[in-house]
């Protein structure tokens, strides 16, 4: 099976971007998923009622859904590089991040804007990204990141949960569902991590999941948090995985505890000063 996220090299050629759904063998318990179609149910997860994470945010071209992503602050959205990859002065007109909205068809608590600058981690195999938008998002509270090194949120066995709009079956047909989902997966230990991924460095990932409990395609950029108290701490961002809830194969997510990481955030594209409106200071 192929791992399916983007690999460095590969532009993003905007408006191209295949969710390549890979036919996975492995079989899952199958479920109704409310739209006709049978496969786990984001996979194995529930429905997101509506304002439950306001700070959830859609990367979309030309206004359809990518990836997903997270406010950090008024005017940053989290995201992976992979999601981002590619956009030049030609084509970032066309990308544009919403936050706040649960239906993806209806506007309801969605605040549109476009974007003004993308900085990328550099370290090798990273997938990090933060999209500085072109005007703040407003009266919405933004997610926590983890204090440096702090390791109790991602103690193996744990549960954090994972919500995005991505492929709710990944036995048949791929489905994309209107509907923002979650589910809460268990954090896998580092060294079942890199057996998975034994190809792949590591050492910017976490591994979470279990077979039939995964993001999947049109999840990455998203986030996986954990509440503590009324806290939402947003551990990771969903990267890759080989196919989606496979056993021995779990979903792999930026760790989000690694001041290396946040320190190698380095610019990569930003807005021509002669296309600037002038609304927000440069981050
Ligand atoms: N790379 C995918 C995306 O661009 C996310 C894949 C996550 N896969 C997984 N098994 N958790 O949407």
């Amino acid at each position: 099976m192929s791992i399916s996220r983007k690999r460095k090299g590969q532009a993003l050629a905007l408006g191209i971007l295949g969710f390549g759904a890979g036919l996975i063998a492995a079989g899952t318990s199958a479920a109704s998923d409310g739209h006709g179609q049978v496969g786990p149910l984001i996979i194995g997860g529930t429905e997101v009622p509506r304002g439950k994470y306001p700070f959830m945010a859609s990367v979309q071209i030309d206004g359809k859904h990518r990836c997903g992503g997270s406010l950090l602050s008024s005017t940053l959205v989290i995201t992976a590089a992979h999601c981002v990859e590619g956009v030049n002065d030609k084509n970032a007109h066309r990308l544009s991040v919403t936050v706040g909205q649960t239906l993806l068809s209806d506007g309801i608590g969605s605040q549109r804007r476009g974007i003004r600058a993308i900085d990328a981690s550099t370290l090798d195999d990273s997938d990090l990204a933060l999209v500085t938008l072109d005007a703040p998002v407003e009266g919405i509270v933004p997610v926590t990141l983890p204090t440096a090194g702090a390791d109790a949120l991602y103690r193996p066995g744990q549960m954090a949960t994972v919500i995005g709009w991505g492929n709710t079956d990944s036995q048949s047909f791929p489905y994309y569902p209107d509907r923002l989902r979650e589910v809460d997966v268990p954090i896998v230990s580092m060294d079942e991590c890199a057996i998975s991924y034994s190809d792949h460095d590591m050492s910017t990932y976490f591994c979470a999941g279990v077979r039939g409990k995964d993001s999947c395609q049109g999840d990455s950029g998203g986030p996986i948090i954990r509440a503590i108290g009324a806290r939402v701490y947003q551990i990771g961002v969903v990267s890759f995985g080989d196919g989606c809830a496979d056993q021995g194969a779990p979903g792999a997510y930026v760790n989000l505890s690694l001041p290396s990481l946040l320190d190698s955030l380095d610019r990569v594209w930003e807005k021509p000063a002669d296309q600037q409106t002038g609304a927000v200071a440069r981050r």
